[in-house]
């Protein structure tokens, strides 16, 4: 081992309205979490690179012929990233580092992307790299672009921005507001009379990332029937609720329903983003009981455990609003929760859950966290 040891931590995030929207050019909120990855790391003299992992084990490997591990699939993020970096011209050399994360693999808070960002973080603390003020919001969203092209083009999963968006530009108190078009960022203080309780529902992910592809086709096939019709759009963004449903028959009955999801979320990520800024949090909570339903029953990426979960919380007290987040096709719920009645609702969303379903729930309170360092 060479060098000093250096420590980047990346939050993981959660999805509180805008589901399949940013990869549509559309609008997305989230917030980061207090929770996330850690790596630490040192450099060495050679170009080797040398990870450790807790639970996954170890991986070594040389900059010089950056490919896809077909055996160790969680080394493809960060991998992913020093091929990101080196097409970026940064000064890479070898380094070794130790990973370790307080957030939960696959409950719906994209440790993935917190693994991108801060491997990023952390070679940039290593090597120096001259990219400029590393608080400029400017810089850190393009950052959280290069870690989301590390996704697309080495892992293979064609995600949207919002995970490490959320991950790079969280605030405390705070959610954020994503434009995935343009990349503006607005930080939205939130009340602090509510909090956030993400519930995994206990069952395995289904296929999540050939699923996740396919819904990402049936977006774009939407906007190229659009196009074919003389509606010249570049995305389900630049398309209204009535265009669709005034166009319904140019596209296969599949195909508008997801059409339809995306366009009606995204007026409702605006919406939420209104009601946040007033104050008025039970709108939000409304808009996400709506967002769900749109999920399921338009662009079905629901299951029948997530329905299960948001259906018992609605009829809990103190919650105002329970939809499922991130990916889909499995995972968790998210709720918006009174803080002073958050306990008991965990403990009996889990009870009622598990006597239902018969699944193993997990549930944790969180609060809104400020992004990487
Ligand atoms: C996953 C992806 C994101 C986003 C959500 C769904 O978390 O990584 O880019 O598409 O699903 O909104």
């Amino acid at each position: 081992m060479r060098g000093i040891m250096i420590s980047a931590f990346a939050p993981g995030r959660l999805e509180l309205i805008g589901n399949h929207t940013d990869y549509n050019d559309g609008y997305v909120m989230a917030i980061a979490v207090n929770l996330g990855v850690t790596i630490q790391g040192q450099a060495r003299e050679d170009n080797t690179v040398v990870l450790r992992s807790q639970p996954f084990g170890e991986d070594t490997f040389s900059l010089d012929e950056l490919k896809k591990s077909g055996d160790k699939p969680w080394s493809n993020y960060f991998r992913g990233v020093l091929e990101q970096l080196q097409k970026a011209g940064a000064p890479l050399k070898g380094f070794e580092a130790e990973i370790s994360s307080t957030l939960p693999s696959g409950a719906g808070m994209s440790s993935s992307a917190a693994l991108e960002v801060a491997t990023l973080l952390l070679a940039q603390k290593i090597f120096d790299f001259e990219f400029g003020d590393i608080h400029d919001p400017a810089l850190r969203v393009s950052l959280a672009a290069m870690c989301r092209a590390a996704e697309n083009d080495f892992v293979g999963v064609k995600c949207g921005i919002l995970d490490q968006v959320s991950s790079m530009m969280g605030r405390k108190d705070h959610a954020v507001f994503i434009d995935c078009r343009t990349l503006e960022v607005q930080q939205i203080p939130l009340s602090g009379e509510v909090c956030f309780v993400v519930c995994h529902t206990g069952a395995k992910h289904m296929l999540l990332s050939s699923k996740y592809n396919q819904r990402h086709s049936e977006c774009m096939e939407a906007v190229k029937m659009l196009n074919m019709n003389k509606i010249e759009v570049q995305a389900l963004r630049d398309v209204d609720v009535e265009t669709v449903k005034r166009n319904a028959g140019i596209f296969m009955e599949r195909v508008f329903r997801r059409a339809m999801h995306v366009v009606t979320e995204n007026g409702r990520v605006l919406a939420a983003r209104d009601a946040l800024a007033n104050g008025d949090i039970l709108a939000l909570g409304k808009l996400m009981y709506e967002s769900h339903e749109s999920s399921r029953d338009a662009f079905e990426n629901s299951t029948e455990y997530l329905d299960q979960l948001v259906e018992i919380a609605r009829g809990l007290p103190g919650c105002l609003g329970a939809r499922l987040t991130g990916g889909g096709f499995g995972g968790a719920t998210i709720n918006l929760v009174y803080r002073d009645a958050a306990d008991q609702f965990m403990t009996d969303l889990m009870r009622i859950y598990r006597e239902k379903s018969g699944k193993e729930p997990q549930a944790w309170k969180l609060e809104a966290s400020d992004g990487a360092e």
